[in-house]
């Protein structure tokens, strides 16, 4: 390493250690104050333990699935001797009892936890899920040029340009229904299997 390196490294490593001390002094010093929230809804009110489900899962991502990176993964190889993503639809890989979302994607440092209803809106537009590159660009633009991540960062993080999200009720069903017939399906299904509405609606 010649002496102008050495002294680019230094450099580098002293500015890195300073915005990972000014980042941990931010998050420490701002600690996380949402408790709870009253969701109110045409099915009845939800009361939804925030503080409760923060400490109860094991990160911000298994909700806030906008913190993950799609392209940053985990080995299968890292954990599993037999399996190989090729082999699996992604569906699948999420409905799997032991997996996260954050047990094969990496989480991404920089971004803040949103309101799903940023994204989620009360209202279903249309049907379709999704807009082709063509609609905005020639025809040489498709999906397989780019990986998801970068698609995201070159239109400035819009998840919009191409999704057409599902409506909020949908999503929160999905996401919070999934976890709880994990951890607890005695508790969240009745015997004849069916969601037991009642544990979060209040009437
Ligand atoms: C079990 C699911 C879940 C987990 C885990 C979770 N959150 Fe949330 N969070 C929510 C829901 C649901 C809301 C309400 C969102 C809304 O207003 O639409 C919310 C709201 C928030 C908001 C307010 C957003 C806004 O602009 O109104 C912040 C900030 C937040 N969460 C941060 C965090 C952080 C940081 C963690 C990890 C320490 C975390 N959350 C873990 C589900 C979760
Ligand atoms: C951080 C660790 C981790 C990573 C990474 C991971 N898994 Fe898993 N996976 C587990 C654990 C733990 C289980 C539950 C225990 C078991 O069955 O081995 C599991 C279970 C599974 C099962 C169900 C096995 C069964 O017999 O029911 C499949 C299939 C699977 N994983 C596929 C994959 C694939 C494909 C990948 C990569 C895309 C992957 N996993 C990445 C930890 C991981
Ligand atoms: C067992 C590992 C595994 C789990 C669990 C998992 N993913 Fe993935 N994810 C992958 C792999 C592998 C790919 C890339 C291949 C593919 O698209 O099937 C991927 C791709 C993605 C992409 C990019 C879309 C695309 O097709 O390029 C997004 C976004 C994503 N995952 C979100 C999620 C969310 C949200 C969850 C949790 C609900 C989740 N993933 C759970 C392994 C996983
Ligand atoms: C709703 C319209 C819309 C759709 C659909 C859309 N894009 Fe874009 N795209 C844009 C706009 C607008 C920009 C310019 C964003 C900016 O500069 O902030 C852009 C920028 C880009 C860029 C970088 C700049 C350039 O022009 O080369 C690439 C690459 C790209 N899009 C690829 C894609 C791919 C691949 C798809 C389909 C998976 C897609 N886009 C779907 C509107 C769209
Ligand atoms: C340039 C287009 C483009 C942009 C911008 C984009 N995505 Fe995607 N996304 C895709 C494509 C293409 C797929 C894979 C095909 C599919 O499943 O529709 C995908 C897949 C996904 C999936 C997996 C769907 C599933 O059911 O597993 C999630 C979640 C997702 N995107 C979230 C986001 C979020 C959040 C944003 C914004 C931060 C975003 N996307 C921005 C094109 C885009
Ligand atoms: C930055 C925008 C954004 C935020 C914030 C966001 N989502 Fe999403 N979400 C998307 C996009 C885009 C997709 C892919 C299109 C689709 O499937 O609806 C998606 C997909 C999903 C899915 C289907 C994919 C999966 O995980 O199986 C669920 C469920 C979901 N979101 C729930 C939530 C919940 C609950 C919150 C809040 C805790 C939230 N989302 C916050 C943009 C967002
Ligand atoms: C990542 C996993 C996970 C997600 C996502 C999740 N929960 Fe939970 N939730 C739990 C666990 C674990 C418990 C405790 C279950 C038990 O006592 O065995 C719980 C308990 C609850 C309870 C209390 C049930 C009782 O004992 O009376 C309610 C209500 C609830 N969750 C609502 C929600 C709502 C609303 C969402 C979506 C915004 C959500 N949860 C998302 C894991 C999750
Ligand atoms: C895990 C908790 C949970 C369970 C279980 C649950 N819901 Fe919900 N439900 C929610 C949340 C959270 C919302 C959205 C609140 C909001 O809009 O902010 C919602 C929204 C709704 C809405 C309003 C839809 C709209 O578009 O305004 C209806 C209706 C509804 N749920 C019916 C049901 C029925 C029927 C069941 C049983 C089959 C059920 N829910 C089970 C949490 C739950």
């Amino acid at each position: 390493m010649g002496k102008s390196d050495k002294w680019l490294l230094l450099t580098f490593l002293t500015i890195v250690a300073g915005v990972v001390g000014v980042a941990g002094y931010w998050v420490e010093s701002e600690p996380l104050n949402i408790g709870r929230y009253y969701l109110p809804n045409s099915g009845g009110p939800v009361m939804f333990e925030h503080k409760a489900h923060t400490d109860l899962t094991d990160g911000c991502e298994s909700c806030h699935h906008d913190l993950l990176l799609s392209d940053d993964r985990y080995d299968c190889s890292d954990c599993h001797e037999d399996f190989v993503a090729e082999d699996f639809d992604h569906t699948d890989l999420k409905t799997i009892e032991a997996h996260s979302c954050g047990t094969c994607h990496q989480i991404d440092e920089s971004a803040q936890a949103q309101s799903c209803r940023n994204c989620h809106s009360s209202v279903q537009e249309t049907d379709e899920v999704s807009t082709a590159c063509i609609e905005c660009h020639d025809a040489e633009y498709t999906a397989d040029l780019l990986t998801h991540d970068e698609m995201r960062e070159v239109h400035d993080q819009d998840c919009g340009s191409c999704h057409y999200s599902r409506v909020i009720s949908v999503a929160y069903h999905e996401q919070c229904n999934r976890c709880h017939f994990v951890e607890n399906v005695e508790l969240f299904a009745s015997q004849e299997g069916n969601v037991r509405c009642e544990m979060c609606h209040l009437k």
